[in-house]
């Protein structure tokens, strides 16, 4: 998933996925421009949702970044 892409490439996104993708964080919250919304291989799960309610700037195409595949 995109955490791991950021991990494994030593990325430097400053505090990206602090709780490892264990959605207890929003900071790997991304926003995707529409079309890449739609074409994303999953839906957001109700955990998912729960915690980009508390996401800054969470917009319509917003999603986190952890838990896509
Ligand atoms: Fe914490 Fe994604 S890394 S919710």
């Amino acid at each position: 998933n995109i955490l791991d892409i950021v991990v494994n490439n030593d990325l430097e996104l400053d505090g990206y996925g602090a709780c490892e993708g264990t959605l207890t964080c929003s900071t790997c919250h991304l926003i995707f421009s529409k079309d890449v919304f739609d074409n994303l291989p999953d839906k957001p799960t109700e955990e998912e949702i729960d915690m980009l309610d508390l996401a800054q700037e969470r917009g319509p195409t917003s999603r986190l970044g952890c838990q896509i595949i």
